[in-house]
């Protein structure tokens, strides 16, 4: 493939198609020829904190000590060679794996005693959290203070029947934490080290007929291996895929789309074709391209377009087809709200000449024209999307990394409400169903793939095995992911460590940009930068991706007085240095903000507009680990919501930011480090609304009528005191009341973005705003001091979910008084119980400093507010819930089970 021009590319780097989406998450085991067959249950599982079993893949600095293991990673690296493209650097096996004596790999080994566990599965969420001081607890708050380290077994019989002989069967793991070896019949198979990305075992020369066939894999975390909570174990889907040994490859679509007119467009498709058999294979290759319902995500009538051929396949041999196709009137994907993310499904067969079908492959994809502009941001089919983006790490708050489908489209649902169109998963791909709900729901998406290259940020990170694996693991992200419409561009680093160093920053990132463009053309390189810039030792790095992805640079990072006291990086609003160095290029910050606030949670005084880190004389406090959710306060190097909205303001080239986080996540409490979770997040770990959440909604909905008022007003022990009050609003200009007067009417001045009343004396009653949009009233709402907590109110987010035992139903627990309003500052003792077809998965308030386990049905309210997670046990039935506290009114709901 033809690599474009780098320094054209950026110009106005049209993105001609796009692609479609594997059917990763699907088990179609009932497709002819092709049988892709879930095996997330029935697994056996035994987790050890210390090496059981004397292996490991490679040496590693925290087991220095460990003696007479045996090192594996020579028969692990082959599993990668599909994604070397240099066949010189492919990997052979040094021989037979050398004998061990692991009992866990064995056929004959009994695990009856071991847990039985379902995968997607995630050894660590259970807790209990460790809550020693970071510096001698195993695992501290950057990792989330839970059991991820150490050495987890995971053992399964595999469903083989007689008639697979003659076919190739493979196991598809969409992500394991972390070091994955697999060992089948006791043999090793092979493996993948990366957790993030997902990876094909061919388990074929391994199978025994007739006889039960035993899969063990073994996966290892090491501690202070990552800077947030990683999860562990086989946190996302495994499948069996078995095909004819004439077979459409792994990952083996792509298809990509160009002369996009309203009248037609031109989709050019390739397809891998691997022949695993003895003999020479003559198929046809028959392509239907159908467009999908917006609705139903079915394929619509008759096909758009069609097209077939017939190829040879030789033996042992992998090739491909490529052809073009016209597709007339075309329905592109887009954004909302002002465009639709409309699909296209590309069902490609193989025929055999006797007319049997030997395969069958689903890929949706999507039509979009992007260009990328130095001057006018981006562009989606004509029409520029500012992005208004978000940071999000892959865990799903209190039931930890294990993938769950419906916990992740609550999140977006989330997101969508607050005015999201974009998502750079920070800092390594997703789930695969996770970009199946973006390409159905419009976001636009950065797939990223390193946090390290070769310098690592913690002592056994991925850094370790960079070197060995980093062109496996970026092309594999890539093949899986390049049909995906959502995803817009591919960042091949974060942050890295070699932004110091300009000789090895620019050989890695050259290295790097070259494999995205090789494996797809059709979409800009990005990395982000904190320090690399323009004329300094970075200087390169700018040079050589295609977005230009900036991290805190734009609006300048501790420039202002109020940081001046904090060390570390100092950089003026730093837009323009990059623009006027590369003006072709569109710039984004990939991480703004890294604002940091408890929900609920004020302190007093109040810093201005220019915001200020957190510390204990401002807007934090250390002994309750709790940060002021006026949302002014930042880590050291960030900046609050409103400076950066200023900058962008002033820099109308920009386009758009990435706001680090959108939910608050596990790990990384800045600044309170005995906590668990993080204080960034717009929204909190439980999925609750922090006060931010209605600054960011009035600037990216702005026509949503909408007003917010902070903060709440029970403050008995301010009676007298300056209590300011600022308000969120999409208006232009508000009036507040303070029981019935007026406090004053206020207009937000060129680059404001909340309205705030500082001088207002505390008196309890209410606080009413009435809000303007160009003259006109807008909204308007009030904030009331409340009576005592009477009851427990609970309220579910579905009134139906299936009963599969993996739907979720999220049902809130809010404190309320008499007259039912929230009493914002109640930590009741809330105990939940469930009866009928019902169980409580995980419990959360979105208190970051809470250590109580998620499993725990007993969860302290925190300002008002718990959460309850759920699943049903059966079909057609009910789940009762109930919520009950000393001195409280208890709560009930219902939830139908389908
Ligand atoms: C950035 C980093 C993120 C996260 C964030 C915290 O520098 O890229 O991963 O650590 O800071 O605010």
């Amino acid at each position: 493939m033809k690599p474009l021009c780098r320094t054209h590319f950026a110009c106005a780097f049209v993105l001609l198609l796009q692609v479609a989406a594997l059917p990763s998450t699907h088990d179609d085991s009932h497709q002819h020829g092709r049988q892709r067959v879930s095996i997330n249950s029935g697994w056996k599982f035994k987790r050890w904190e210390a090496n059981p079993d004397g292996v490991i893949y490679d040496q590693r600095p925290d087991l220095e000590t460990l003696t007479n293991v045996t090192i594996l990673k020579p028969w692990v690296l082959p599993s990668g060679n599909d994604f070397i493209e240099d066949t010189s650097n492919k990997y052979d096996p040094p021989g037979k794996p050398p004998a061990i004596n692991v009992p866990y790999a064995q056929n004959g080994f009994d695990d009856s005693s071991w847990r039985s566990v379902d995968t997607p599965h995630d050894w660590a969420i259970s807790g209990p959290f460790y809550s020693q001081p970071d510096n001698v607890s195993i695992v501290g708050g950057g990792m989330g203070r839970l059991p991820v380290f150490g050495v987890g077994w995971y053992r399964r019989k595999l469903d083989i029947v007689p008639e697979d002989k003659h076919k190739q069967v493979y196991l598809d793991i969409d992500g394991a934490m972390s070091y994955a070896m697999v060992w089948l019949n006791g043999e090793l198979v092979g493996g993948w080290p990366y957790p993030y990305n997902s990876f094909r075992l061919d388990l074929t020369p391994y199978l025994q007929f007739p006889g039960e066939n035993q899969l063990a894999i073994r996966l290892d975390n090491p501690v202070k291996s990552a800077r947030w909570y990683p999860g562990a174990g086989l946190y996302r889907d495994v499948w069996l895929t078995k095909v004819d040994r004439v077979h459409i490859g792994h990952w083996g679509t792509h298809f990509t789309s160009r002369n996009i007119t309203a009248e037609s467009a031109i989709v050019d498709m390739e397809i891998s074709l691997e022949n695993r058999g003895e003999t020479v294979s003559k198929v046809q290759v028959a392509i239907e391209i159908f467009e999908l319902d917006l609705d139903t995500g079915f394929p619509l009538g008759e096909p758009v377009a069609t097209w077939d051929d017939r190829t040879t396949t030789r033996p042992n041999e992998k090739m491909s087809v490529q052809h073009s196709l016209k597709i007339d009137n075309p329905k592109l994907w887009g954004p909302p709200p002002t465009q639709k993310p409309y699909l296209y499904m590309g069902v490609t067969k193989l025929i055999t000449k006797n007319g049997r079908e030997i395969d069958r492959y689903e890929t949706r994809f999507g039509l979009r024209d992007l260009v990328f502009t130095g001057s006018e941001g981006l562009q989606v089919n004509g029409e520029r999307i500012q992005i208004q983006g978000v940071n999000e790490h892959h865990d799903l708050g209190a039931i930890g990394a294990a993938f769950n489908y419906r916990a992740a489209e609550r999140k977006l649902e989330i997101l969508q409400e607050l005015g999201v169109n974009a998502i750079r998963m920070a800092h390594n791909p997703p789930a695969a169903e996770l970009l199946e709900m973006t390409d159905k729901m419009g976001f636009l998406v950065v797939d990223e793939v390193f946090d390290s290259w070769n310098l690592n940020k913690t002592d056994n990170d991925f850094h370790l095995i960079f070197s060995d694996w980093h062109e496996q693991d970026l092309r594999s992200m890539i093949r899986r992911d390049r049909n995906h419409p959502s995803i817009i561009s591919w960042s091949f680093g974060n942050e890295v460590g070699e932004q110091r160093f300009p000789e090895e920053l620019a050989e890695i990132a050259t290295l790097l940009h070259d494999i995205v463009r090789q494996e797809d053309p059709t979409r800009p390189s990005t990395a982000s930068m904190n320090v690399a810039q323009p004329g300094n030792d970075g200087a390169a790095f700018p040079e050589i991706m295609d977005v230009l992805s900036i991290n805190y640079q734009g609006e300048g990072i501790r420039d202002t007085p109020n940081y001046s006291g904090t060390n570390g990086t100092r950089t003026p609003p730093a837009y323009s240095i990059f623009h006027n160095d590369q003006p072709e290029k569109l710039i984004w910050t990939s991480e703004s903000a890294s604002a940091l606030s408890t929900r609920g949670t004020f302190f007093f005084p109040v810093v201005d507009n220019g915001g200020a880190p957190v510390n204990d004389s401002s807007g934090g406090n250390a002994t309750l680990a709790q940060v002021s959710a006026y949302e002014l306060y930042s880590a050291n190097f960030g900046s609050p919501p409103d400076k950066v909205f200023a900058t962008q303001d002033r820099n109308r080239y920009v386009g758009g930011e990435f706001v680090w986080t959108g939910f608050d996540y596990i790990g990384e409490p800045t600044p309170y480090y005995t906590a668990r979770s993080s204080y960034s997040g717009i929204i909190d770990l439980a999925g609750f609304k922090k006060d931010r959440f209605f600054l960011y909604q009035a600037r990216w909905r702005p026509d949503l009528p909408m007003a917010h008022i902070l903060p709440h007003w029970n403050w008995p022990d301010r009676v007298g005191e300056i209590t300011p009050v600022h308000v969120f609003t999409s208006g232009d200009e508000a009036e507040l009341f303070l029981n019935g007067r007026s406090m004053g009417r206020l207009r937000k001045q060129p680059f404001e973005y909340r309205l705030r009343w500082d001088k207002v004396l505390y008196e309890p009653g209410e606080l009413h705003v009435v809000t303007y949009k160009d003259g006109s009233f807008w909204a308007n709402t009030s904030v009331a001091t409340t009576g005592s907590a009477a009851t427990i109110k609970l309220t579910a987010d579905r009134e139906s979910i299936s009963g599969d035992g993996k739907d979720l139903v999220y049902v809130t627990a809010d404190v309320v008084d008499a007259e039912g309003r929230i009493v914002p500052t109640t930590d009741n003792e809330i105990e939940f119980s469930v009866s009928n077809s019902g169980q409580i998965v995980a419990t959360d308030n979105g208190d970051p400093a809470d250590l109580v386990a998620f499993p725990s049905t007993s969860r302290k309210a925190f300002n008002g507010k718990a959460l309850a997670i759920l699943k049903g046990t059966a079909h057609n039935d009910e789940i009762h819930v109930s919520a009950s506290s000393d001195g409280l009114i208890g709560g009930k709901v219902i939830v139908r089970t389908m």
